[in-house]
């Protein structure tokens, strides 16, 4: 099958397409036909291996100490399930799914084996493949950081959202929104016209205004950019207010019962998919280029798989497995 490789860590330009091997299930797994997969900051930052210090250790321990161990990066995707093992029970061929893979990557490539009891769940009939990629890596991350928050259990809480443009924050203003919460938004100013969208009204612009100088208070302080440190608006916070960041040693780690919240929420209408680019699988350098940048606005998507509007005929899709 076709895929990105990432042979060594470095620039964007190390990623190269290649033919490898055909995923082949095992007998719990599906083999899913991948037709979008999203590049993050998380796949940018293993391939650039962009972090110090014992975190740049640890990181290469988990992960491969002068290249990655598994070459295909990517951790969600959605696509078609054609093919299973003999003890899947869960899914049948046909079925529309999306997912997380985490640490064991390869969404960037045609095909996917991933266990039946991983991060995976069937598709809403109306979500779209480039939406369903796109809601998954910041919706998780948005679960997880105001679940520790407790924002269920908090009355109509103010919260301050940092960083509130990126796939994290996009995610996190509607989460918050969802659960009763009246959002105040830090951004760059070209943010505008997606906080409006997003139906934000209290914008705060970084470029123009510091808001650690505000004369208001907050609930829950939600920092989805990660630089800024709890010592620099502690002073905002609430009588027992509570500020997480994604910037320190805590991992969201992600669950099935998330991207089931997450299925459910595109549903009601409530978690809309934010989608900045899509890109070809050729065109990967590019897409991390400017995922790199740090300035997209909710999501990059890749697009993998033909056009998944036309049937999948299941006999040419296996020829296709077996020749290459
Ligand atoms: N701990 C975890 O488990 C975890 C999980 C996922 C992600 N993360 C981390 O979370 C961070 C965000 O991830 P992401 O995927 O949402 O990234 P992203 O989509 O690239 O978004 C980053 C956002 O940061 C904003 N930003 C840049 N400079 C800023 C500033 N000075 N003040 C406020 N905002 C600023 C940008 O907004 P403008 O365009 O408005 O500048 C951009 O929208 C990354 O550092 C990532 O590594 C951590």
């Amino acid at each position: 099958m076709k895929a990105a490789i990432c042979t060594k860590y470095g620039p964007p330009e190390t990623l190269e397409i290649d033919q490898v091997a055909n995923p082949v299930p095992k007998d719990d797994e599906i083999l899913v036909k991948i037709i979008s997969t999203a590049v993050n900051s998380a796949d940018v930052r293993v391939r650039g291996m962009a972090v110090s210090g014992i975190l740049r250790l640890l990181m290469k321990f988990v992960l491969g100490f002068t290249k990655p161990r598994k070459p295909i990066l990517g951790t969600v995707y959605s696509g078609i399930v054609i093919g299973m093992g003999l003890k899947v029970h869960k899914f049948n061929l046909g079925d529309r799914v999306c997912g997380l893979t985490g640490y064991d990557f390869g969404a960037y490539g045609e095909y996917v084996t991933v266990k039946e009891n991983s991060v995976v769940s069937k598709m809403p009939e109306k979500l779209s493949f480039d939406e369903a990629a796109s809601l998954i890596f910041g919706g998780q991350t948005a679960i997880y950081f105001l679940d520790k928050l407790k924002i269920a259990e908090r009355k109509q809480p103010k919260v301050l959202i940092i960083g509130a443009t990126g796939s994290v924050g996009t995610a996190a203003i509607q989460l918050a929104t969802y659960y009763g919460g009246l959002v105040y938004a830090v951004c760059g100013s070209d943010g505008r016209a997606l906080m409006e969208y997003l139906g934000v009204s209290n914008i705060i612009y970084y470029d123009k205004e510091d808001f650690t100088k505000l004369d208001m208070k907050f609930d829950i302080i939600f920092d989805a950019f990660g630089k800024t440190k709890r010592n620099r608006c502690k002073h905002l916070l609430e009588k027992g207010g509570v500020y997480k960041t994604v910037g320190g040693l805590e991992y969201a780690s992600e669950s099935v019962d998330q991207l089931r919240l997450i299925m459910r929420l595109w549903k009601k209408g409530v978690y809309k998919a934010i989608i900045d680019k899509v890109y070809a699988l050729e065109d990967i350098v590019e897409a991390h280029r400017y995922v790199e940048s740090g300035r997209k606005k909710g999501n990059v998507v890749l697009s993998i798989g033909d056009n998944p509007d036309s049937p999948i005929n299941f006999d040419q899709e296996i020829q296709k497995i077996s020749v290459g």
